[in-house]
């Protein structure tokens, strides 16, 4: 599998209500992303991925959806989308919407209908269940399944006699229901909605989630992974249906789908994910690896160990460090003070693996978390208080641990609004509004005015890993071998028709010995995070050299 135009090119992440704000409310919208697409086109991104912009309570930004078919009016109207459309195709760039549709907002009309009237053919597009009784008589949800958002996967319907209904996520975020083939149809209808408009293709919001085999009670309970998942996740019946809307209609319209596979997927599920089913995809495990459950940084060791397994086993992952769930990259893979050197070492990694490079709007200037994080009444993010209440009513932990574990698992940090230049709403909005959610600080230093003189700035590093990628055979397409270096180190080769690279990355904050010696590279220097070469590597040093296949080892 692997479209073509995406095997080539970067996609960039654009989290609508932080990109820009072109109406001067304070939240980021369309009128906003088309202003910014000169900026796009000169970073060289030739796709963007728009998360949400559907009607939307916004319970969960947009990750909740009221209705497939219209925009919601916080980010603009139908025509300022077809005006998106035209000003990227001018420019070459083209357009993945998110598609959400392992469960819908609880506001949209199928649900509510399903709700007032059980005999309606909406309730079949939901799980509706039957609660159970313990000995005592004491109603019990029908299963112990948790919502990966904590607590449990159902809630009782109002007014219903012991009756549930399956929500993954938010209790406002009801589950459709995948065994129902109207829901099916349903969905391949909006995919054809909107690609008749012309978007390329579409990240698939929890794909690997949708298709539950049983309800039976889960048994599994390792760490990310909520009790239950092993009843749905990455099941056959999954399989079958991406296979059947690739089929239906994404390979008769030349698009594509990159899927979000969570809940522990293994790399034998990716490599069928691959066949016919998904373009490319993201997993877990090299978000996941922290130093401990309490720790919001990975270890890297743990990380290398993962990456290598993912890089070798599965074709053509979709790389990432950051998105809209994530913290910065810098905050959680970069430990230490060397943060500047480290982001450009994390991009020297994401533009030379093998696999889709996906970056998150901001993390080309080197944007950073909050520094002190957001205090509680700031954060808007479902996930920061639903943890915060965790902690604090059922584990009863004092206020700070209960804060420091909402602030790891919450989603505020790259939320923050965008920093494009050094005016007062940073090229975010006007002077004088007030941004939805709080600028960070760190926007003073981190934007594109600040850093675009100067050749050594972060964006102009990106630029540069950037236009290596493009057009470039060899990263694309070339193979990849890892050779065996300490944990610190992480060496690989990409290499295509006896023509390659060689990638040194430094993945600590220490001074560390190469173990083979750079001399015996027969190099052409093609890029480095540092200005100067050293007989050992220097804290987050990255180094790329072009090498003939002989010298491979
Ligand atoms: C994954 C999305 O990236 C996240 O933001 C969202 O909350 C969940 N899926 C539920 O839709």
């Amino acid at each position: 599998m692997g479209d073509n135009f995406l095997r080539e090119h970067a996609v960039y992440q654009i989290y609508p209500i932080s990109f820009a704000d072109g109406n001067g409310d304070g939240k980021g919208d369309l009128k906003g992303v088309i202003s910014k697409l000169d900026y796009l086109e000169n970073l060289g991104i030739k796709i963007i991925w728009l998360s949400p912009i559907y009607v939307s309570p916004m319970f969960d930004f947009g990750y909740d959806i009221e209705d497939y078919y219209n925009i919601n009016p916080m980010f603009g109207t139908m025509e300022d989308f077809d005006l998106l459309m035209e000003e990227t195709k001018k420019r070459g760039i083209r357009v993945v919407m998110d598609l959400v549709v392992n469960h819908t907002s609880d506001h949209h009309k199928w649900f509510k209908e399903a709700l007032s009237n059980p005999e309606s053919p909406y309730r079949d597009y939901y799980v509706f269940k039957k609660g159970k009784k313990d000995e005592k008589g004491r109603e019990l949800p029908p299963n112990n399944w948790q919502s990966c958002f904590t607590g449990s996967a159902w809630e009782k319907v109002e007014g219903e006699d012991n009756m549930y209904y399956l929500h993954l996520f938010t209790k406002y975020q009801p589950d459709l229901n995948w065994h129902n083939e109207k829901v099916l149809e349903e969905v391949e209808k909006i995919i054809c909605f909107w690609m008749d408009k012309g978007v390329y293709g579409f990240r698939c919001d929890v794909i690997s989630e949708i298709y539950k085999e049983s309800y039976e009670d889960g048994k599994k309970r390792k760490i990310g992974d909520p009790v239950g998942s092993e009843h749905y996740v990455a099941t056959q019946g999954n399989h079958d249906i991406l296979k059947r809307i690739r089929k239906d209609v994404i390979e008769p319209r030349g698009g594509i789908l990159i899927g979000e596979c969570g809940g522990g997927i293994t790399p034998e599920d990716g490599i069928k994910y691959l066949q016919d089913e998904l373009d490319t995809f993201f997993q877990f495990d090299t978000q996941l690896c922290y130093k401990n459950g309490l720790s919001s940084k990975i270890s890297m060791k743990k990380f290398k160990k993962i990456l290598i397994e993912w890089q070798t086993k599965v074709d053509y992952n979709g790389n990432y460090f950051e998105n809209h769930d994530q913290h910065r990259s810098t905050n959680k893979y970069v430990h230490g003070k060397h943060t500047d050197i480290g982001a450009k070492m994390i991009l020297t990694m994401l533009f030379t693996l093998r696999g889709v490079p996906f970056i998150y709007m901001g993390q080309e200037v080197g944007a950073r978390d909050y520094p002190k994080g957001l205090p509680l009444e700031e954060c808007s993010d479902c996930v920061t208080h639903s943890v915060y209440k965790l902690a604090r009513d059922k584990f009863h932990a004092p206020k700070a641990f209960s804060m420091m574990m909402a602030r790891k698992n919450g989603r505020d940090d790259a939320r923050a609004p965008m920093a494009f230049d050094q005016s007062e709403g940073y090229g975010f909005s006007a002077l004088g509004v007030k941004p939805w959610q709080r600028y960070n600080p760190y926007s003073e230093t981190y934007n594109y005015e600040a850093e675009k003189d100067d050749p050594h700035s972060i964006v102009n590093y990106f630029k540069k890993v950037n236009q290596l990628r493009e057009g470039n055979q060899i990263l694309i397409d070339g193979k990849i071998d890892f050779l065996d270096t300490d944990d610190k180190i992480l060496n690989y080769v990409r290499v295509l028709n006896h023509e390659g690279y060689m990638v040194i990355l430094n993945l600590t904050d220490k001074k560390v010995k190469y173990p083979y010696g750079f001399e015996r590279i027969e190099k052409e220097h093609v890029l480095a995070n540092y200005d100067d070469e050293a007989k050992f590597l220097r804290p987050y040093e990255a180094r790329v050299y072009k090498i003939n296949k002989k010298e491979e080892k």
